[in-house]
């Protein structure tokens, strides 16, 4: 059973103080950070969607209530780092749920002093009187982005009793740079997300029988998920037949048949950190030899994309490599007719294969960090983490392709870390060689489901 203090709202304080400390010296005594947490959102009437933090306010502060302003002032007379947030409210605490108040993010949080939220107008004047710069997302929370920089206006224009900043710089590309290099302890709460999402999709692969919904097949990755104490990351797709070539299917609705291949993308969030895996099978067990063809192609598309990730590398590298065996398998199994080079010179693989093969992944699925820098794609670093996930998609009324590989969508996804000589998959506990998948779903057939 896993720690589940998180669902206190609670973070364990791992490297939250280093990565303060790195904003503080960027930031420097000439400047002031300030993040806001996003607010809730209402659904509908008294009731909002579950609270999650914006990645950026969670990744510097471990702090997961709504309602919170951390500042890094360098030099400040109350500290370094401030914590905002909401007061201890006895009535409040027990309609909605316990509060860590000012105290909390002082003892548990690291803050070297935490005000109550409501009083974060008078200070701000203080806050920012002296200081040259000031750094702010944009556009991340923007109500609170408006307010900070009318009130900077203000300050600027009632004179010499206030210095206000004269310059914004935007957090985002510091901060963005910095998540998008993971510490050991972010690799280990993504190697958790990543075990739950595995083994969630390999009850999906013994649970799943023709006549089955896709929202059946979807609720048995969710039990797995809340099992461990874990959410999905994104809305789970759960695609069978023509569904599986729809990339964002997520109505998951219709009933699933015998001879088609149903594709599940989805993974667990934990501790704020996405998995991401998809997997394809076939509904009664046994790929049908057309799949399998087409299963064989990805799947090695995935396994030399996987091989090219390396310290080193450009990380469009690994996209070329899945890519060059996508289209040598079109050619070969005559959905495209030409030279392979040809067909990836004037992109005629794009009616199989119209997404890329990876995206950062962390606290958000798709995660933050530039992919170039200028025109040069840059070049992967250990401790970066990326999605290997090729895919060939066949809608029928396919011109090229020959009619057995009608309504067939496939794609193989992994989650990965570039190591020092290669890279890490975090989401190897789940089968992907079709061999090991028959093998695995003919345990659940034998055994009776999930
Ligand atoms: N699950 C979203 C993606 O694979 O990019
Ligand atoms: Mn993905
Ligand atoms: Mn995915």
């Amino acid at each position: 059973m896993r720690d589940q203090s998180h669902l206190r709202h609670q973070d364990r304080q791992t490297d939250h103080a280093a990565r303060r400390r790195r904003l503080a010296q960027v930031v420097g005594e000439n400047g002031v950070a300030l993040i806001a947490a996003t607010p809730e959102r209402n659904r509908n009437n008294d009731v909002d969607y579950p609270y999650r933090p914006n990645s950026d306010f969670r990744y510097l502060t471990g702090f997961t209530e709504p309602e919170a302003i951390a500042v890094i002032a360098p030099g400040f007379e109350a500290g370094d780092y401030l914590l905002f947030c909401r007061e201890r409210d006895v009535e409040q605490e027990i309609w909605v749920g316990r509060r860590a108040g000012p105290e909390g993010a002082m003892a548990w949080y690291g803050a070297d002093s935490a005000y109550d939220i409501d009083d974060f107008d008078d200070w701000l004047a203080k806050l920012l009187d002296g200081r040259q710069r000031l750094y702010i997302t944009l556009g991340t929370h923007k109500e609170f982005e408006h307010d900070v920089l009318r009130r900077m206006e203000k300050l600027r224009s009632q004179g010499r009793r206030a210095t206000p900043p004269n310059e914004i710089v935007s957090l985002d590309r510091i901060l963005h740079e910095m998540r998008l290099r993971k510490s050991a302890a972010e690799v280990d709460l993504m190697r958790e997300a990543a075990a739950t999402s595995a083994r969630a999709h390999a009850a999906a692969m013994r649970a799943v029988r023709p006549g089955m919904h896709e929202y059946q097949l979807a609720a048995v990755l969710h039990y797995e998920f809340e099992m461990d104490g874990m959410s999905w990351a994104y809305p789970s797709i759960v695609g069978a037949g023509e569904n599986a070539c729809v990339l964002h299917y997520i109505e998951n609705a219709a009933p699933m048949k015998d001879g088609d291949l149903v594709l599940i993308d989805a993974g667990a969030e934990y501790r704020g950190y996405a998995g991401d895996i998809t997997r394809t099978f076939p509904v009664n067990g046994r790929f049908t030899a057309a799949q399998r063809e087409l299963y064989d192609v990805v799947l090695a598309a995935n396994r030399a994309a996987i091989d090219a990730a390396r310290p080193g590398e450009p990380v469009n590298a690994v996209h070329q490599a899945a890519l060059h065996v996508l289209v040598e398998g079109l050619v070969r199994l005559g959905l495209l007719e030409g030279d392979v080079e040809d067909v990836i010179e004037t992109e005629r693989y794009r009616s199989f294969f119209m997404h890329g093969t990876s995206h950062w992944i962390g606290m958000d699925v798709h995660d933050v960090g530039d992919y170039k820098s200028g025109d040069e794609w840059r070049l992967l670093e250990p401790g970066m983490a990326l999605t290997v996930e090729p895919g060939l998609y066949v809608q029928a009324g396919s011109e090229t392709a020959p009619r057995r590989f009608w309504n067939t969508g496939i794609r193989v996804e992994d989650d990965i870390v570039i190591t020092d000589d290669g890279c890490d998959v975090l989401t190897s506990d789940v089968p992907k060689d079709a061999d090991e998948i028959e093998a695995l779903m003919a345990q659940g057939q034998s055994g009776g489901g999930a």
